[in-house]
């Protein structure tokens, strides 16, 4: 006999507080410590939201600068880790190896265990740091390029796009990406932040919470949809394949990549956000083609399933807009990682600072009072 209440799949179960940030699915609201994500991506930087996201309020001119200066100062890898980095198969997915590597700057931390909240947000800030570097480089060794060492004089997203392509973005490309990097930082309790949280409720480490966090966002109902987007971009031959191709899909009961979401059920901010960017750079860079066709299946799947609550969601437009910006299709989920590691940061901190072991019940559903039956009678 149980009281407890079952919900499968957690839904609609309150796990945790957070100060960070606030969604409303229902009004398709998500706000960053009260301020609406899109006057973020209208007016702020990546490294100002982290800084809410961490603080809870913006920074002055003076907390904004040191802290920036704080972050580029260890965009370096620790010795050894190049090393490392260069001995993995060229082939590997970019998810395995930053999620190998972030779990092995952890060797290179004198004291990796220490849950103490300062010492926890020192790591927070190398370990956010270092991630792009890690990316930047792998990308360059499977490229058979030289490794462009990072540039601490760069902005977070500006040096990311510096070291993977060798030039200094031009500032449309940065300040898109810095978008990109806004819109993907926090929310809520998703299901990589809840296994961040669940991992470090035991006091582990945070390397090992960061490292349980990229392999639920791995997954193609989580993070991974953004290379499904593409893919199915891809797949459809013209516009005029598109309502075709969706209805076809629907009709076998197949999902649609970057569409729906547990939490909105009218739309996802972030998306209308993405969307915006992604006409616009589809525009700059020649790729008009891809926007039309995600418009277009945008438009198909309103009038297919929008009743259902099923709308374009973050992954949707950020294939679009990572394409165009050149990157890889097994970069776009890592470009996820780069800005959530902020978040999940985040969240670490705030489990640590008022801990509860996450131990939740599972409903048994076997038999009782089985007989063991010997093993020359099974
Ligand atoms: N395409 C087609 N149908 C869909 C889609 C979709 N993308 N999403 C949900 N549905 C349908 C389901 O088939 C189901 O229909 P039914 O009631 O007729 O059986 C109904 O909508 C409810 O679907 P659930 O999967 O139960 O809804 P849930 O809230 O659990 O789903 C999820 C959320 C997992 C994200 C789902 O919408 C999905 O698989 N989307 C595709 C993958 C994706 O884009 N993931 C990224 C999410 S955003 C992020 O994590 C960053």
């Amino acid at each position: 006999m149980t009281t407890a209440t079952f919900a499968k799949g957690l839904e609609g179960i309150i796990a945790s507080e957070t100060e960070m940030s606030f969604i409303d699915g229902q009004a398709g609201i998500l706000e960053y410590v009260g301020i609406p994500i899109g006057e973020l991506a209208a007016h702020g930087t990546f490294e100002e939201s982290v800084y809410l996201l961490w603080n809870r309020r913006l920074p002055n001119k003076g907390e904004l600068e040191s802290f920036s200066a704080e972050l580029h100062s260890y965009t370096g890898l620790p010795a050894g880790m190049s090393g490392r980095l260069l001995a993995l198969p060229m082939q590997a997915h970019p998810m395995h190896v930053i999620r190998t590597m972030i779990s092995a700057l952890s060797m290179h931390d004198e004291d990796p265990n220490s849950v103490d909240l300062d010492e926890v947000r020192a790591k927070a800030m190398r370990i956010l740091a270092r991630a792009p570097t890690i990316v930047a480089f792998f990308d360059r060794y499977r490229r058979g390029l030289p490794l462009i060492e990072p540039r601490a004089d760069l902005s977070f997203a500006q040096n990311f796009l510096y070291m993977l392509n060798g030039e200094v973005p031009t500032e449309a490309m940065a300040r898109a990406f810095d978008i990109c990097m806004i819109t993907h930082a926090d929310h809520g309790l998703n299901n990589s932040t809840f296994a961040a949280r669940v991992i470090i409720s035991t006091l582990s480490d945070i390397y090992s919470a960061l490292t349980g966090a990229i392999g639920s966002l791995r997954g193609p109902l989580h993070g991974g949809a953004n290379e499904g987007v593409m893919k199915m971009l891809w797949e459809i031959p013209t516009l005029n394949d598109v309502e075709p191709f969706i209805l076809g899909k629907l009709e076998r009961k197949e999902k649609i990549m970057g569409f729906g979401h547990r939490v909105y059920k009218s739309h996802d901010p972030r998306a209308s956000e993405l969307k915006t960017l992604a006409k616009q750079l589809a525009s700059d860079t020649g790729n008009t083609d891809l926007y039309e066709k995600s418009s277009k299946i945008e438009e198909v799947m309103g009038t297919a399933v929008a009743a259902k609550g099923i709308y374009a969601n973050v992954d949707f437009y950020s294939a679009t807009t990572y394409h165009c910006l050149g990157l890889k299709l097994d970069l776009f989920t890592p470009m996820f990682v780069l800005a959530r590691l902020s978040g999940w940061s985040g969240h670490i901190l705030e489990q640590l600072a008022d801990n509860r072991l996450y131990r939740p019940k599972a409903q048994y559903v076997g038999p009782h009072d089985a007989p063991y039956v010997p093993m020359d009678q099974r």
